[in-house]
């Protein structure tokens, strides 16, 4: 328990990099492969728990696109979904961005449709019951082929009313952001904004990558930006949003130690930064969690966490007139 849980529980925040699959708890995986007649390689929710010890991105990688084989219905986007959403107001998110990755679903044999109709109607419904605001955003797997995220976005036209972006995530060593620029190309011109996880485990260079190539309009993760000092003074002066996940970068060995981590030194820059959660069901804890772990870890103060709180709205896709009244609301709820 941190001494600013109570102050972090009822702070207005948007959740800006999180993966909908990683939202996928035990119990609800369980559930799920009862429901589709599917027999998990653990013999309890409490055994497959214990697997979460990960060493580094691609052992969870690896347990991640595992889990994932319990999504076979459009049913099972809904509720996985529902669920997050139920969770995050719970938490007091207001808005939230959601990634999801079609390409581990539609190479199992899951519909395209399926995946994009059962994560929409929740969003509708959520939208509606819970007040929560969310865009949707699709994620080419970095280590597949450039042919198949083209075909991916080709898949994807039928529903472009209902997605707002492209990211890109998966393995990042190796996969570097240059390899993805035409199809980045093609996705803005269809309109779509471009996001991409970057300086995770990869170099700083593939943060300028993503940024020259890929024109992104926040860099997922951007942890290593600060080895290189120039694209620090480029981050800082374009404003250009890094989306920060402490826990997923303590449980993947991305640091050490929390007191290791970077938002503090990123904040000082200049840098506009956020917290969010990646894959919360993975790595011990959802938004609040994640803000009460670097609050401790780095002494932040309530100004700090109230200016993290509006850096989620303001790196967000919302318009100007909604981010201003989540200012505000921000404002009264932590004194201006
Ligand atoms: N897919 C889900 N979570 C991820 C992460 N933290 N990095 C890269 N790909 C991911
Ligand atoms: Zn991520």
């Amino acid at each position: 328990m941190s001494a600013h849980s109570d102050f972090i529980a009822g702070l207005p925040k948007a959740e800006l990099h999180l993966h909908i699959e990683g939202t996928l708890e035990p119990e609800m995986m369980f559930a799920l492969a009862e429901r589709n007649g599917l027999t998990l390689p653990y013999a309890s929710v409490d055994a497959l728990r214990a697997a979460y010890d990960f060493g580094n991105l691609q052992d969870f990688l690896d347990l991640y696109y595992q889990g994932t084989d319990v999504l076979r219905q459009r049913r099972d986007f809904y509720d996985l979904t529902m669920a997050y959403l139920e969770r995050a107001r719970a938490q007091n998110v207001l808005h939230a961005e959601i990634f999801f990755d079609p390409q581990a679903h539609t190479r199992r044999g899951v519909d395209f449709a399926d995946i994009v109709e059962g994560i929409d109607v929740a969003l509708r419904d959520g939208a509606e019951s819970l007040g929560i605001s969310s865009r949707l955003i699709l994620c080419f797997l970095r280590d597949l082929d450039v042919d198949d995220a083209m075909a991916t976005l080709q898949a994807a036209l039928p529903y472009l009313d209902r997605i707002a972006g492209v990211g890109l995530d998966s393995a990042e060593i190796g996969n570097p952001p240059e390899k993805f620029e035409n199809v980045f190309d093609r996705a803005r011109e269809l309109g779509l904004v471009t996001v991409a996880h970057a300086g995770e485990e990869g170099p700083a260079d593939y943060v300028r990558g993503a940024l020259d190539a890929l024109h992104v309009a926040r860099i997922d993760h951007g942890n290593r930006s600060l080895d290189d000092d120039a694209l620090v003074r480029r981050l800082a002066a374009s404003g250009v949003p890094l989306t920060l996940c402490p826990l997923s970068n303590l449980r993947l060995g991305v640091i050490k130690d929390l007191k290791d981590h970077p938002l503090k030194r990123m904040l000082d820059r200049g840098l506009v930064v956020t917290v969010n959660s990646d894959d919360p069901a993975y790595f011990g804890g959802y938004i609040n969690e994640n803000f009460a772990a670097i609050a401790d870890a780095l002494d932040l103060d309530r100004g700090d966490l109230a200016r993290l709180a509006k850096n989620s709205f303001k790196a967000s896709l919302l318009n100007d007139s909604e981010k201003a009244g989540h200012f505000a609301r921000i404002d009264a709820y932590a004194g201006g």
